[in-house]
């Protein structure tokens, strides 16, 4: 089977906000594949960041896909609005959704990609159900909520147990990764299986700048 290729969507948790439209275009110009776009709540999560109108905003300066991943508690409540701010793709966490199935489903109506994240200490089997109904798995590689986290090297077994089983079942599936991803781990969880790496601080943290932080992931 052929590998799919590496792809890196940069976290502008870690940007610059104040320059955030220039250090997107830059981004883009790197190479970036997508923007993974970090929304909590201050429920779900011990931290807010941004909503809707910053990814209006976004859509209009670069043609990058937009991947909203959204920390909060019960999203079907704003699946409408990040919709409309321009999301290519809705990625909601297993553990912030009573009605995941439902939750997946209108994604889908909505026109959009369907991602599920789900936690460090939640296996991956939880899935199951609804391994028909994403386009994407999103593996927690930290506990959510804040940047700059190290990375967890207990999830590696577990990206390599859901590379297996994506591989049996739902070949065309994403597996993306998303905390503490840098230099040294990216290695690991693409050894592992993972074929989307998050990367916020190793992005646009890099001493050298984002394109030379995107050109270290890669390798
Ligand atoms: C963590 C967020 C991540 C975060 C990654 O809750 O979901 O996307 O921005 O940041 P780094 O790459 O700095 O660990
Ligand atoms: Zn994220």
């Amino acid at each position: 089977m052929t590998q799919a290729p590496i792809r890196i969507a940069p976290s502008i948790l870690a940007a610059d906000f104040a320059r955030l439209g220039d250090q997107v275009r830059e981004a883009e110009k790197a190479g970036a594949d997508r923007l993974h776009l970090d929304v909590m709540d201050g429920h779900f999560v011990p931290n807010i960041t941004f909503g809707p109108p910053v990814i209006r905003s976004l859509r209009a300066v670069t043609r990058l896909p937009l991947e909203t991943h959204l920390m909060v508690e019960e999203p079907d409540r704003f699946l409408e609005h990040f919709a409309e701010a321009g999301s290519t793709t809705l990625i909601v966490h297993w553990e912030g959704s009573v009605h995941l199935q439902r939750a997946l489903d209108r994604i889908r109506g909505l026109g959009l990609k369907t991602g599920v994240a789900i936690n460090p200490a939640t296996p991956a089997m939880v899935l199951e159900e609804v391994l028909g109904d994403v386009d994407l798995v999103l593996i927690m590689t930290v506990n959510p909520g804040f940047g700059g986290q190290r990375f967890i090297e207990s999830t590696l077994p577990k990206i390599r147990r859901l590379r297996d089983w994506l591989d049996r079942a739902r070949p065309n599936v994403e597996l993306e990764v998303d905390g503490g991803i840098d230099a040294e781990t990216a290695p690991k969880v693409i050894a592992a299986g993972a074929r989307v790496l998050v990367a916020g601080t190793a992005v646009f943290r890099h001493p050298q700048g984002i394109t030379a932080g995107i050109n270290t992931l890669r390798g």
